[in-house]
């Protein structure tokens, strides 16, 4: 078991507070990736789960007990870090059995649990190398080696396939989702990267400015987000934002009048707004279409595209000057500076209010 519950945690450096009153719940054997932009309080999060940084203020509880003044070694949670911090002129064998040698445990176990994690890591033919013998990826795998023979109750990663090639990165992705299945251990995952957040989470935590924005599964932050910062944070290319008005408010809905011209009703259920309140639209690229037929129609200016082989991301602007993203199967290319006509798919986009909160639930994305 290893339930982990996050208490109003504060975290502050020299008088400036990093992390602002964090709470969260982390079920036994989920796979929990906390995400957000660079100095967003990721690592420092992980560090004061770890036990690597005193908290300034609430509590954290491993299965009901107080952990949040247990020193690290005793909290039975293991870190592995973006530099793998192996040890050089040690053995792989020897880095994975260290911790457990000094702790004095039994040297058959030891042996044993390394086989087990060499197995499950492929690296039974590298026990005898040196750190320096072997590749990025293959360190990598040790230093999660070292981290599972030690058998914790809660892993955790902060970024650590960031200094990986993108092959690799993709590879070693599979690789953790793999050992979460195979494990069944809880893990705590920091990533900058979304794509990592996405696909590797079950419950994604999105963090900014040392508060959480949003949490949930990766399709409901994908479909729902809660508000303009998690819409444009998740998803490659990003969601595209239009500004407009509230031009008719109903039970069924809300009438938006966009600033680049044109009309459209949003089947948005719960709409808190009034008619003539400013709202921001949010599209992703796959629900833009090219052509004129549609309820609303936009002309734009096509700006550069990039050609992926199987899509398109076409650039483009609108007569008044905001950006979109047009995803496209295939490689059909505009021409830079040529008009085009574009749809958006009424029921699949979102609306905000003037603070960037999401107004409603989308009908269609509720059924
Ligand atoms: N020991 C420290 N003393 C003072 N400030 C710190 C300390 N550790 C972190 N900070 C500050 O806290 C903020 C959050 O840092 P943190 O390392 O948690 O960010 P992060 O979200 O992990 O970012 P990145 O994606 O760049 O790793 C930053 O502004 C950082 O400068
Ligand atoms: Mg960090």
């Amino acid at each position: 078991m290893a339930d982990l519950k996050i208490h109003n945690l504060k975290k502050g450096f020299d008088g400036n507070e990093i992390i602002k009153g964090i709470d969260l719940d982390i079920r036994d054997r989920e796979f929990v990736v906390f995400v957000g932009p660079s100095g967003c309080g990721k690592s420092t999060l992980l560090r004061l789960i770890a036990g690597l940084e005193e908290v300034s203020s609430g509590r954290i509880e491993l299965d009901g007990r107080d952990i949040t003044d247990v020193s690290p070694a005793k909290r039975d949670l293991a870190m592995v870090f973006q530099t793998y911090a192996l040890y050089p002129h040690m053995t792989v064998r020897k880095n994975m059995s260290f911790a457990l040698d000094l702790a004095g445990a039994d040297k058959q176990e030891v042996a044993r649990k390394i086989e087990a994690a060499a197995r499950t890591l492929e690296l039974e033919p590298l026990l005898e190398r040196k750190p320096r013998q072997l590749s990025g990826g293959q360190r990598q795998r040790v230093a999660i080696g070292r981290a599972i023979v030690r058998n914790p109750k809660v892993f955790l990663f902060d970024e650590p396939l960031s200094n990986l090639d993108a092959a690799l990165r993709v590879q070693m992705r599979l690789e953790l989702s793999r050992l979460h299945q195979e494990l069944q251990a809880t893990m705590i995952y920091v990533t900058h990267d979304q794509v990592e957040a996405m696909t590797l989470a079950d419950k994604v935590v999105v963090l900014n400015g040392g508060r959480i924005e949003q949490v949930g599964s990766p399709m409901e932050l994908y479909h729902n987000p809660a508000n303009l910062f998690v819409a444009g944070f998740l998803g490659t290319p990003k969601m595209g934002f239009l500004k407009g008005r509230a031009s008719r408010v109903e039970a069924s809905g809300c009438e938006v009048e966009l600033d680049a011209g044109c009309r459209l009703f949003l089947p948005v259920s719960g709409a808190t707004l009034k008619t003539g309140d400013p709202v921001t639209l949010g599209i992703r690229p796959e629900h833009l279409n090219r052509g004129s037929e549609g309820n609303c129609q936009l002309t734009v200016k096509a700006d550069v595209s990039e050609r992926l082989g199987s899509d398109t991301y076409c650039h483009v602007v609108t007569g008044n000057g905001e950006q979109l993203t047009m995803r496209i199967r295939g490689d059909f290319t505009p021409r830079y500076g040529e008009s085009l006509s574009l749809t958006l798919e009424a029921t699949h986009c979102h609306l905000f209010d003037s603070n960037g909160v999401a107004v409603g639930q989308s009908l269609q994305q509720a059924a």
